[in-house]
């Protein structure tokens, strides 16, 4: 199944990351949001970061004007109906998921792969809907797309040989480094995150060391680009806490969240969002 033709539905933070590494792979790309705002946002992001692929040498002036020869917006799901490949980027919320795999499941040729970038959720869930399982696959891309080098390939329970053969190669042309892996709660890097980034809470918690020293200890001795509190600021704690607790619900009591963690979200601690989480990234009050 040759896939020519992608369909990327949600322009958000991950959905121009997808549609700038598709257009760049080769792919016609179609990139659809509901929003027309976020649209013309997502258009003027995807060619702010060619401009700056071509500043920082890593792409040529002629490649970026063929990439973004292929792009096209689209306001409605259903002008993807041409797709050989959907991937979905809507918000990550279940039923959502699930009402719009219904949809692509009338409006694309059968032979169409329907891709969910889900971070969390359950890829079999959102296939049952479809008549075609085996055609529905987990592809997780990392936020900034454009940068991070890994694709983790979601199988789900009835995803075929053929499906993953196909999104490993588009992952390939669009730069990526693939791995496969079965469906099950967080995946590879969710799960394993979400443990060290709750030990470092559980640690600090203990006062066993600083917050600062935590994060340098991970940098210099084991060589993470990013301390676990730098990271969750980035992230958001809130965001963290319910891939905990969503993790603690399915694989048991080792994903408990920390205490800490909890109360930080309740005092509106959320991370760099918030201007406040594990450190402060307030401007200083001038001196009166
Ligand atoms: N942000 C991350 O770091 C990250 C990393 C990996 C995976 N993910 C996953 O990627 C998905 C998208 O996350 P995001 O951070 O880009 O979210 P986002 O909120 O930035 O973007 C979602 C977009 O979907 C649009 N949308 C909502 N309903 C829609 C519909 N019915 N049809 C078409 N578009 C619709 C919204 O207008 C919005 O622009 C989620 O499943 C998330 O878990 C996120």
């Amino acid at each position: 199944m040759p896939v020519n033709i992608i369909a990327v539905i949600g322009a958000g933070t991950m959905g121009r990351g997808i549609a700038y590494v598709s257009a760049l792979g080769g792919y016609d790309t179609i990139l659809e949001d509901v929003r027309p705002e976020v649209l013309a946002e997502a258009t003027a992001w995807i060619r702010g970061a060619f401009e700056e692929g071509v500043v920082r040498g890593k792409v040529s002036a002629a490649d970026v004007q063929s990439a973004l020869g292929r792009l096209r917006t689209a306001a409605r799901v259903e002008e993807a109906s041409d797709a050989d490949l959907i991937i979905e980027a809507a918000p990550e919320d279940i039923e959502l998921k699930i009402e719009l795999f219904g949809m692509f499941d009338k409006f694309t040729r059968a032979e169409t792969i329907l891709a969910t970038n889900t971070s969390s959720l359950s890829i079999t869930e959102m296939a049952a809907i479809t008549q075609r399982p085996e055609l529905c696959v987990g592809m997780h891309f990392f936020n900034p797309v454009p940068k991070m080098k890994l694709l983790e390939l979601v199988r789900g329970l009835e995803t075929s040989d053929a499906t993953l053969a196909a999104c490993r190669e588009v992952g390939v042309r669009m730069g990526k480094e693939v791995v496969t892996v079965r469906e099950s709660p967080g995946f590879i890097t969710s799960r394993v995150n979400a443990l060290i980034g709750n030990e470092a809470f559980t640690m600090l918690e203990a006062g066993i060391a600083s917050a600062e020293d935590i994060d340098k200890a991970l940098k210099l001795g084991l060589n993470h680009p990013m301390g676990p509190f730098e990271l969750v600021d980035l992230v958001g704690l809130d965001v963290r806490l319910s891939i905990l607790e969503y993790l603690h619900r399915t694989l048991g009591e080792k994903y408990r969240p920390s205490p800490l963690l909890r109360q930080y979200v309740n005092a509106g601690r959320l991370g760099r969002k918030a201007g406040r989480g594990v450190y402060d990234y307030r401007e200083p009050k001038p001196k009166s």
